[in-house]
This record gives structure tokens, sequence and C-alpha cells, in this order.
């Protein structure tokens, strides 16, 4: 059967990548925005009845992004019965509850938007939790880009190497990358004030990470502050170097350069957000999982 890929505009390069792995019908989108802020999203190439997948990213400008999934999505549940949609940085994920009363669960919105626009499956990598997709109603799966993130940092010369999670939320996902790389992990204790946003690390004593180099493992970055909390903490504590290995590297507001001078050695991401730092092809991991 041959399937149809449509690249989103914010995905072009990794939907070109993942449509050659599954031989797939490469139908590109062209979007203009008008002045007042609309999209107006076109279709490159023609589809056929058979299955589509759709590739777009939910990075700034995220709404933007957002309806351009949605649209693509509609547009090719005119003509295919079976529409996954592969979201491989999936934006409002950290918005999967009410943390505060009366705050708007937007996972929850996005569940009934991707199913109303003719969604079957949602594909997401490394999504911030598992909580994010109980509130689809159609089949979801969550990858992970670790093992390819990890198969970097195999060729990386490193010093005794520890792998530390920023916070406890990141648990599994620095023990998934220890147990791949072969190596230790530990978790600091960060805590967030849900109102400011300001953020503490309260990990006392740790002795283990001296003279060591150290792979700060996370789903995300986005202004950076949490891994300059976690670098400033570990130097302090006189660990050797800082890596940072993540899945979607949004790096908003000049957060490489933050990190940087807070004493980031290198910033190592996956191409679920096109940029400087997504030099880990995730490619082959999300056909794999679409075949
Ligand atoms: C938080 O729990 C996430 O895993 C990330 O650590 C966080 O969202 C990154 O945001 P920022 O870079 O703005 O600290």
């Amino acid at each position: 059967m041959l399937i149809n890929l449509i690249a989103g505009n914010s995905s072009e390069n990794l939907a070109k990548k993942i449509s050659k792995k599954l031989k797939a019908n490469f139908v590109n989108s062209e979007v203009k925005i008008f002045p007042d802020g609309e999209n107006k999203i076109t279709l490159k190439g023609k589809l056929s009845k058979d299955k589509t997948i759709v590739v777009q990213s939910i990075y700034p400008p995220v709404d933007s992004n957002l309806i351009q999934a949605l649209s693509l999505v509609s547009k090719a549940r005119d003509y295919s019965t079976e529409v996954i949609v592969v979201i491989p940085y999936m934006g409002y994920a950290r918005q999967d509850r009410e943390f505060l009363p009366g705050e708007i669960v937007t996972m929850k919105v996005l569940g009934q938007l991707f199913k109303g626009a003719g969604a079957s499956k949602i594909i997401v990598v490394d999504i911030h939790s598992k909580m994010g997709l109980k509130h689809f109603k159609i089949k979801t799966e969550n990858i992970s880009a670790i093992p390819d993130l990890v198969r970097y940092f195999k060729n990386v010369k490193l010093k005794n190497p520890l792998v530390v999670s920023p916070d406890q939320g990141g648990k599994e996902r620095a023990r998934e990358f220890a147990n791949n790389f072969g190596s230790e992990y530990i978790t600091l204790e960060k805590k967030r004030d849900r109102k400011t946003g300001k953020v503490e690390i309260k990990t006392e004593g740790l002795d283990k990470v001296i003279g060591r180099d150290v792979i700060l493992v996370d789903d995300m970055i986005s202004t950076g502050g949490s891994i300059i909390k976690a670098t400033k903490f570990l130097k302090k504590q006189k660990c050797n170097q800082v890596f940072v290995a993540c899945t979607h590297a949004l790096l908003v507001n000049d957060a490489e350069k933050k990190m940087k001078i807070s004493g980031v050695a290198k910033i190592i991401s996956s191409n679920s957000i096109p940029g400087k730092t997504s030099i880990v092809d995730i490619s082959s991991t999300i056909a794999k999982a679409i075949k």
C-alpha cells in the first residue's frame, strides 16, 4: 500500500527523511501568513486514498504551528480514512493538569481538536509527561529519542561520566539514558513556585559528582532556566564538564548563550525541533513507529 506523507512547515526536513525511509508519496505544504496573522496553508502535491501521515512539530510560534497541524489533518481526512499525526515536539504538553484552581488543561483541548479534525492516531516523541496523552480519546504513542541521544554520547570522550536528571520528574528519563549508556545516574530535587515560576535546587552534599563529567538529561529546554540552575549547582559541587542531552531544544530568549555562560560545555538535542544543537536525527525511530 502506498503511504502519503505530508510535511508541515515546521518539520519539513525531518518529514523528508521519514518519507524517504517509508518510501512514501511525499507531499509538501506551503504557508503564507496574512498581515492579520492568519495562516493560509496549501498542499503542494496530490494525495492518494491510502493511509496519510502528517508530520508537524508544535514549537514557537506554537499556535500557528498548531493550526497548521490541525488543518493538514483535516485536509488529509478528506482523502484518507487513516490519518496518523506525528508531532515530534508536542507544544502545550506541560499544561496537562489543573495545578491551580481555574487553570485550563490545554492538553484536553488539543485532544478534542485533533480528534475533531480527523486524526486516527497521534505519535509524539518524549512527551513531557504521559498524563498529557490521557486526554486524547484516540490512539496515542510516545516514542523515545533516548537511544538516539545515547548513540551520540557513546562517541564522546568523557571523564568518568555521570548522568543527572535536573528534577524528580525526569528520573525515569535519566534512568533510561544511564541504562542505555552504561553509567550511574542521580536525580536533583528542583522546586518550582507555581505562581512565579521561580526554580530552586534543594539536593545537598553530592560528593559523587566531584571531578566527573556530567550529562544533564531533560525532555526539553525552553528558557534554559532549569539547566542553568542545575549547572551552577553541579559546578559548585566541583564536577568537571557539564554536557546537556535533551530531546526538544526550544532555546527561547538567548537560552543557549545563557547556558554556555553558566558553564555548559555542549548542548545536544534531537531534530524534533530544527536548530543549531539539533544534531541527533530521530527519523529512523519515527519511521519504525509508523511501520
Ligand atoms: C520541566 O519539568 C521540564 O522537564 C523542563 O526541565 C523545563 O520545562 C525546561 O524549561 P526551562 O528551560 O524554561 O527551564
